[in-house]
């Protein structure tokens, strides 16, 4: 009986963005995440109560419903969990404020969350992975279209990102 859920909100790519991101994975050497979960973290819970669920799903209505552009275009590694990503070298405005406006709700709404550090923009390409030497990226422009909130659940050979509720930018 798993008495904890582990949560977090994500801006989830459309499946051509998906495409671009999966042929970056070529470049690196590690583990790589399977291309159905390749997504760009905007606010990790990590285990929550089950109970918050309802309150965390309508949360999403709140934000803001335009799409803006995420333009990927640099690698970056996380030296000490090994992980290779690739990321905007600029986080655009609107994004950031997405990103404050959300840990701004989840505050006010009293979730237990760790202190998170700087926001830093990025999709995990590969875990155990080695550095890239290469810091520029070819550019994509991501025009994002959805925001989910995802369940991650443990399963054999991984993890699984069960979907929670969606909301469509447009
Ligand atoms: P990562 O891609 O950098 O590994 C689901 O696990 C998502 O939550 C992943 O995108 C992961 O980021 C992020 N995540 C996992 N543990 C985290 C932590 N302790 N702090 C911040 N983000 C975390």
């Amino acid at each position: 009986m798993n008495h904890y859920a582990r949560l977090f909100y994500a801006l989830w790519p459309d499946d051509a963005t998906r495409g671009h991101l999966t042929r970056l994975q070529a470049s690196v050497i590690g583990r790589k995440v399977n291309p159905e979960n390749l997504h760009l973290t905007l606010a990790f819970l990590g285990n929550q109560t089950p109970s918050l669920i309802p309150a965390l799903a309508r949360l999403v209505d709140t934000l803001p419903g335009q799409s803006f552009t995420v333009g990927i275009d640099r690698y970056g590694y996380f030296s000490k969990p090994r992980v290779a990503w690739v990321g905007p070298s600029e986080t655009p405005s609107p994004l950031v404020e997405l990103h404050q406006i959300l840990m701004d709700a989840l505050s006010e709404a009293q979730v237990p969350l760790k202190p998170e550090g700087k926001f830093t923009p990025h999709v995990t390409l590969a875990r155990d992975a080695n550095r890239l030497d290469e810091p520029f990226a070819p550019m994509i422009p991501w025009k994002v279209g959805r925001i989910m909130l995802i369940q991650s659940l443990q399963v054999k050979g991984g993890v699984f990102y069960s979907p929670i509720v969606e909301k469509a930018l447009a």
